[in-house]
Parts: C-alpha cells; structure tokens; sequence
C-alpha cells in the first residue's frame, strides 16, 4: 500500500499537485496549463514537436530539457509537469536533473544575458566597480534578473580573455577595457 508520501510524489509525477497544494496556474480549456498574465506564452505546439522527436527514447533527459529551455528560454514550471506528462518521465526526475546541471534556469530569464569576470584579473582591473555601477545604476543584483525581464546578470570567474581585463560577455559578445560607466551605457542601449 502507497503511502501518503508516495502518493503525492506519484500525484507531483503526473503533473497533478497533490491535496493541500495549489497549483500555480489553471488549466486551458484544452487541458494544458495556461501561463501566468506577466510571462511571455508558451508555444505549446513546438513543445509537442519536441517530445515527438523524442519519443520512445530512453535516458534523453538532458536533450528534451535542453531543446524545451531553448524554446522557452527558461523550464517553468507548468511546462515541467507537461513533460512529465507526455512522458512518463517523473516530475522529480525531471527537477532533479534540471535543479543538478547548472544549464538549466527554473526562473525566467531576461532578454539579455550579461556573463562579467571577476576572477583575478579582472578584479584587479576593476571589476567590482562595474558590478557596483550595473546593480547601482540598472537595479539588478549579480546573479539575478531585472524586473522588467531585461537583463539577467551573472558573474563568472575567468573568460580566458585576462588580456583584456575587466571582461564581459553580453548575448555571447566579448568586451574587454570597458570602464563601469561604458559597461552600463552599454547595457542601457540594450531593447
Ligand atoms: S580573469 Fe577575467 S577573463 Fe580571466
């Protein structure tokens, strides 16, 4: 006999939440989750697309992952527990391979991606200062997002670009010599 406990992890497994747990959306009138009114929509149709090219294969969980977070840009939660679904993989399956790698974002992500050193040379050379000046002027602390869902602000420790000390890559452009006051105007003329 199943207890409440593994009854629950089964419920959570099929996307379903579990008595005593709200689930953060309501269901569509077609029977997939609807998304919150603030974060962009989901196209469910590609979704389905992918997990068609997947189907019937085994230990594919990092590349169905892989494939849904490009085309939402982030694993939502709802879009997890559709997954889950369709495949029978187990929503802790899932979480834990998602919550393991540090690829995958469980929270949504900004437009932008702004990746800045702070390893040894570009400390030296004044990176925290830029820190400074992005959480000072553009409002967003390192390793988070803005609110307006702009720019997501991350710290990495070495580029292997010391050379060009302090670094940062903004959407997988490198620059390098930037001062803190470059570095926000840059991030200011971002859409
Ligand atoms: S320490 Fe910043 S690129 Fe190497």
């Amino acid at each position: 006999m199943s207890s409440p406990q593994s009854v629950a992890t089964q419920q959570e497994a099929h996307g379903n939440p579990g008595p005593g747990k709200m689930p953060a959306t309501q269901g569509g009138s077609d029977g997939r989750p609807s998304t919150s009114p603030e974060a962009p929509p989901i196209d469910w149709q590609r979704l389905d697309r992918i997990l068609e090219e997947f189907k019937g294969q085994h230990g594919a969980v990092i590349p169905i992952l892989q494939r849904v977070q490009d085309a939402c840009g982030y694993l939502p939660r709802e879009v997890l527990a559709y997954i889950s679904k369709k495949t029978l993989i187990p929503l802790t399956q899932l979480y834990g391979v998602a919550t393991f790698y540090a690829q995958f974002h469980l929270t949504r992500r900004g437009r932008h991606l702004l990746r800045l050193c702070d390893g040894t040379a570009c400390h030296v050379r004044g990176s925290a200062k830029a820190i400074e000046a992005i959480a000072r002027d553009l409002g967003v602390q390192p390793g988070q997002t803005s609110p307006d869902y702009k720019l997501t602000f991350e710290i990495v420790y070495c580029l292997g670009s010391c050379g060009l000390a302090p670094v940062a890559v903004v959407d997988g452009k490198v620059y390098g010599n930037l001062s803190p006051d470059a570095m926000v105007k840059r991030l200011e003329g971002l859409e």
